[in-house]
């Protein structure tokens, strides 16, 4: 008989023939806190949720070049100094260049093993024999078991070499990093289960033309996700920024028209992002829309309500949106920043100094509240902002010093910034 058949005809008794596990009430559980190490990376402690979590599993996903290698390599270094041995298994690059990288990060990795090995039965032998007690294998794309059929890189040899690093992890307390290819898409490459395996997943962004790197957790079981680390790509390996707003707030030169600052959240902290427009009549044919960080339906959609609800003319108008420092954003809580600058644009008047707009913009052309409006505004005033324009509705108690200002919709905005 079927197991799903005995498990429908069969007495409770003799249901799977499996022993009965002793059920215990949650008040008398027990357990150790967890302990975590420093990677010795502020940024990167804070994006794991607060250190490194021995026997647990990191994958760490980017496009190439962005500096996965060089952060592992940092962090090598770093937890090697701090007490914690460990291997750095690439299987991509020679020890010789593994070294060449640690002689730009400052020599600091001198200590660090490195093994160049792609056999998953040789990495694991050589960890056992020879504990770690973190363990960095550069990349899982590049990793094959000999027990498998199929080249390496290919969805069963992904998968099945993950699963056998993760029991490795979980059974020797080996805190272990897995680079993870990244497809066109923007995914980790290979079978999506590689990502329900791991603990935790970070992804790295950032663009090939300014220096500074985003490192965003996606799934985290030991901290929350979504937080972010910046950094910056220096000659001597990555940097710590630890005031990111100050990055992603254009130079504050002369005031131009189409610039408007607004404060997102980025997991639990909030950040202040400048959004620029443009708009300048289209020449022959049908006028573009072109954004850049921000979502292009969205802009279509703004520009639709800003021309029915503010009387805003587009459609001669070529319109580029762009969100300074290659941040991308994903809340509806920029909207009114987006608004702004679009009214800003076309009008050619730049917005009041030192202003601030937060606030989600509906169809009606009505000015929504977003989460955690307060603490954004705290944001901005750290950041030298005295006005902040928000929804009227929820406006809330402004800290001290700061001009609170509430809109009601687009139009409401604009007659009160432009007359
Ligand atoms: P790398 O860590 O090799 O990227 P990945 O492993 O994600 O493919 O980083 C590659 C880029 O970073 C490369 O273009 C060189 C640059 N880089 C620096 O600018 N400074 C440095 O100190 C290092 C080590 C690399
Ligand atoms: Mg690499």
């Amino acid at each position: 008989m079927p197991p799903s058949e005995r498990r429908l005809h069969g007495s409770r008794g003799m249901a799977a023939g499996g022993k009965v596990s002793a059920g215990v009430r949650l008040r008398d559980v027990t357990g150790t806190e967890l302990t975590r190490w420093t990677s010795g990376m502020q940024e990167l402690d804070f994006v794991l949720g607060g250190g490194v979590v021995p026997g647990s599993m990191v994958l760490i996903g980017g496009e190439p070049g962005i500096g996965k290698s060089t952060l592992l390599l940092q962090l090598a270094a770093k937890l090697e100094a701090g007490g914690h041995p460990t291997l750095y298994v690439s299987g991509e690059e020679s020890p010789y260049q593994v070294r060449m990288r640690a002689d730009r990060l400052g020599n600091s990795a001198d200590a660090v093993m490195v093994a160049a090995e792609t056999n998953l039965e040789s990495i694991i032998a050589t960890a056992a024999a020879a504990p770690p007690a973190a363990l960095i294998v550069d990349s899982i794309q590049t990793v094959f078991s000999a027990d498998l059929e199929g080249a390496p890189g290919n969805v069963g040899q992904v998968r099945e070499c993950a699963a056998r690093l993760m029991r490795f992890a979980k059974e020797t307390g080996t805190a272990v990093f897995v680079v993870g290819h990244v497809t066109k898409g923007g995914g980790i490459a290979g079978p999506k289960t590689l990502e329900h395996i791991v603990d935790t997943v970070l992804y790295f962004e950032g663009e090939g033309s300014v220096d500074h790197r985003i490192l965003r957790a996606t799934k985290n079981r030991f901290g929350s996700v979504d937080e972010i680390g910046v950094f910056r790509m220096t000659s001597h390996g990555l940097d710590p920024v630890e005031n990111p707003s100050e990055l992603f707030v254009g130079e504050r030169g002369p005031r131009v028209s189409g610039s408007a600052l607004t404060a997102l959240l980025e997991g639990s902290r909030p950040l202040l992002v400048e959004v620029q427009a443009l708009a300048a009549k289209s020449g022959y044919g049908t006028s573009q829309r072109v954004s850049t960080g921000f979502d292009g339906r969205r802009l279509a959609l703004l520009l639709a309500v800003l021309e029915k609800r503010a009387g805003l003319p587009f459609a001669q108008l070529d319109v580029f949106l762009n969100v300074v420092g290659g941040i991308r954003i994903s809340e509806p809580s920029a909207d009114l920043a987006v608004a702004a600058a679009l009214a800003s644009t076309v009008h050619d008047r730049p917005l009041p100094p030192d202003s601030a707009f937060i606030g989600e913009v509906g169809l009606g052309g009505e000015v929504r509240p977003v989460s955690q409006t307060d603490r954004r505004i705290a944001e901005a005033a750290n950041m030298g902002l005295s006005r902040i324009y928000v929804a009227k509705r929820g406006a809330g108690r402004p800290p001290a010093g700061t001009d609170v200002r509430g809109v009601a919709s687009v139009a409401d905005l604009f007659t009160q910034i432009f007359s």
